[in-house]
């Protein structure tokens, strides 16, 4: 290892990027086959025949670093896997008390490195804005390769949960609302952490962001052919992409806790999918289980989660203090606890943790924040980058400006907090806004800056005359405002979604200076923006980029960057529209002419503020000639689509490209819109290209109240464009064969 460290080290003096990226290439996690894979299982025979008991339910356990935590567990082969270790000697001493364990069995070691751990990417629902997969695998690759260099090899990410609520907090972290763009970033991220050297967790099985009323841990109501349909496709991608574990969700679907869903987690997860790695709890769910008023006492918690599935107890303690005993009862058969000490050995064998040499803490902190990690955190934080609204092409900031505002203690990254930060080896947001601004405006163009606020989410004012009257003397007002502090993340859920705390209230104050202002936004989930769209000339969304994320906006602000961020999830005009998604199931009353007895709301429009897929860019995109390659297409068969796309504006650009379908007559209701394909583009400007995608016509279908898939012959009509409101339509017939 030191060897190869030291190999790496001088690599990095003389060879060039993609070239020391080889160096490290055999990081790469994936599950073993054939003969290997049998092997492993031998191995795994050999170990548990040596098995005591205690042993046996140690596996099981995750307990950890914080109050409570006692390495003599590890020593004595009674705790499996570790949690929130971050600095590498702690882990290495944790690594070492394997080895002194009775069998040498060693520890699986967890983190929550959800967008970064060293270099931060933007959240994980930014990364979705840039509809690059590419780019979103290469950031989970980053984030992989500086966590495995910190001794980190098993993720909790990717979040895959669907949510079309922005009440919820959690939005985050997850891919927005579509079930297919949800599926592509969840098969890129767990492809990304794999070959950057660490097991993903997929999660939380399953529904979780369905939560009624976006409030957190609340139970959820889903329709079998809705879980099939909707909530379940990003899952099968990411275990379909390898994921070895999965995380059971905190909520109750449709009355039984996830912790204790059986049909989830054995029928359907280990029986119809054929998934061989291990489930997780959440942290203390099985405990929770006595909460949701399915166990008397933790002892049936324990019994009761194990026997629906779930192979480790995430600081519980609920396994190890009772599991034994049940079984030794014979409430728990002996089978079962195998079964499940199995799975959990089968992946510390298949990520090759019996063999891996333990970490050099030395060697760490020169793998963090590499050039080549903060290059793809600022390529993630450009393209995540949406523009809502730009009246009268108030972006980028023209030539002729002479003086610039930045107004708001947001713009500084001091006050910044992801909902995960783990790194604690000297993590580093590189720029300011204003600064960042002031490198990218003509020399003569000045950039004045006043936080405002006391801290980044605008909770009190620390100067609000002394922002205004700067504002009110400059060209150009810049606001950024947003979510921060404890408005985002777990356990944050709102019921209103504008700015929090008195950040309305400036803005209001700044459009009265009568200047343009351009708001710039770093959020957590999509806010109500109602009142800014009427009033301010230019909104540039971001979910808080990361490292780069300002150096990112500056470059967007300035013209540097072609913004090219999608939204990934329906930003709604008013709270009560919620839930507002763009894949509706059409009504017996569709809105016509706004009257009584339409499928209306009395005081607002029905769709969204900006849907789905809509984003703004300083190119004009332009649709025309969409064709298919044949009129009628059997269920086993492909279809190409293509659509010539140009850039009618005078800069170069990136546009997504986006492909929806509707069956309008099916055996059930079917959307009016579903996304079934799309692609990032870069056209020059005034260049025109034909995009073309080949579809597999088999994946049309849906689920019907069984969880049967039906795929019914007819016709789909295809549309083609920029957002979900695309327009350019063309149509195939499915035919039986
Ligand atoms: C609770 C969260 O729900 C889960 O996503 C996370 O991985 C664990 N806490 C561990 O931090």
């Amino acid at each position: 290892m030191i060897l190869r460290l030291l190999a790496a080290f001088l690599l990095c003096l003389v060879a060039p990027r993609a070239f020391i990226d080889n160096a490290f290439a055999d990081d790469t996690v994936a599950w073993k086959t054939g003969r290997e894979a049998a092997a492993i299982e031998r191995r795994i025979d050999v170990l548990l025949a040596k098995m005591t008991l205690e042993e046996k339910v140690g596996q099981l356990h995750l307990s950890g670093r914080g109050d409570g935590f006692d390495i003599n567990q590890i020593k004595t082969g009674r705790m499996g896997g570790v949690m929130n270790f971050v600095v590498p000697s702690e882990v290495l001493a944790v690594q070492h008390a394997a080895r002194e364990s009775r069998l040498k069995i060693p520890v699986i070691i967890g983190l929550d490195a959800v967008h970064g751990f060293s270099t931060y990417f933007p959240l994980p629902l930014g990364q979705a804005s840039t509809w690059n997969p590419k780019l979103i695998e290469e950031a989970a690759y980053w984030t992989g390769r500086e966590a495995r260099a910190a001794g980190i090899q098993w993720t909790f990410a990717p979040m895959v949960d669907i949510s079309r609520d922005p009440r919820w907090g959690r939005v985050l972290e997850g891919a927005g609302e579509d079930p297919y763009l949800a599926s592509v970033v969840a098969a890129a991220r767990t492809h990304g952490y794999q070959r950057g050297g660490v097991a993903t967790t997929v999660k939380h099985f399953v529904g979780y962001g369905a939560a009624e009323a976006g409030r957190d841990y609340n139970s959820t109501w889903i329709p079998t052919s809705q879980l099939h349909d909707l909530y379940l496709p990003p899952f099968k991608a990411s275990f379909e992409a390898g994921s070895m574990t999965a995380m059971a969700a905190f909520n109750a679907l449709n009355g039984m806790p996830a912790t204790a869903h059986r049909g989830m987690l054995t029928d359907l997860l280990r029986g119809k999918w054929g998934f061989k790695g291990f489930v997780t709890s959440d942290f203390g769910s099985i405990t929770e289980l006595r909460l949701h008023g399915i166990a008397k006492d933790d002892a049936e918690a324990a019994r009761k989660a194990l026997l629906a599935g779930i192979d480790m107890d995430m600081m519980g303690d609920v396994y190890l203090k009772h599991l034994g005993n049940e079984v030794t009862a014979g409430r728990v058969p002996m089978k079962a606890l195998n079964e499940a000490v199995r799975r959990v050995l089968r992946v510390k064998f298949h990520l090759g943790l019996f063999e891996r040499a333990d970490i050099d803490p030395a060697a760490a902190p020169a793998l963090m924040q590499t050039q080549a990690a903060r290059d793809v955190a600022l390529k993630a934080a450009q393209e995540g980058v949406i523009l809502l609204k730009n009246a009268n092409e108030t972006l980028p900031i023209a030539a002729g400006v002479k003086s610039v505002a930045v107004i708001g203690a947001m713009a500084r990254p001091e006050d910044e907090r992801v909902w995960t930060d783990p790194a604690g080896l000297g993590r580093r947001i590189i720029q300011a806004l204003p600064e960042a601004l002031k490198e990218r405006l003509p020399a003569d163009a000045s950039v004045a800056y006043e936080p405002a606020f006391t801290k980044a989410c605008g909770t009190e004012f620390a100067d609000k005359a002394a922002a205004v009257r700067i504002a009110a003397a400059s060209d150009v007002i810049v606001a950024m405002l947003g979510e921060d502090c404890e408005f985002m993340g777990e356990g944050a859920s709102r019921t209103n979604l504008g700015l929090p705390g008195v950040q309305q209230e400036l803005l209001e104050a700044l459009i009265a200076t009568g200047k343009p202002v351009v708001l710039v936004l770093a959020t957590a989930r999509p806010l109500v923006l109602s009142w800014a769209e009427a009033h301010v000339a230019a909104i540039v969304q971001t979910f808080h980029g990361g490292t780069e994320g300002r150096t990112a906006i500056a470059d967007v602000l300035t013209g540097k960057v072609n913004p090219s961020g999608r939204v990934p999830m329906s930003f709604p005009r008013s709270v009560g529209q919620i839930p507002v998604y763009y894949d509706q199931l059409p009504t017996g009353r569709p809105e016509k002419v706004r009257q009584r007895y339409e499928s209306i709301f009395m005081d607002e429009k029905n769709e969204a503020l900006y849907p789905f897929g809509y984003g703004l860019s300083y190119s004009r995109f332009t649709y025309a000639n969409p064709r298919v390659d044949r009129a009628s297409v059997p269920m086993n068969g492909t279809v190409e689509v293509s659509v010539d796309v140009g850039n009618a504006g005078s800069r170069d650009g990136q546009e997504v490209v986006q492909l929806y379908i509707r069956q309008p007559v099916a055996s059930r209701s079917r959307p009016l819109r579903e996304l079934k394909a799309f692609e990032k583009v870069a056209l020059r400007a005034g260049e025109t290209r034909t995009v073309r995608f080949k579809l597999d016509v088999a994946r049309f279908g849906i689920h019907d109240d069984e969880g049967r898939y039906v795929l019914d012959p007819g016709s789909f009509e295809i549309y083609l464009g920029g957002s979900s409101r695309a327009s350019e339509t063309v149509s195939f017939i499915l035919t039986k064969s």
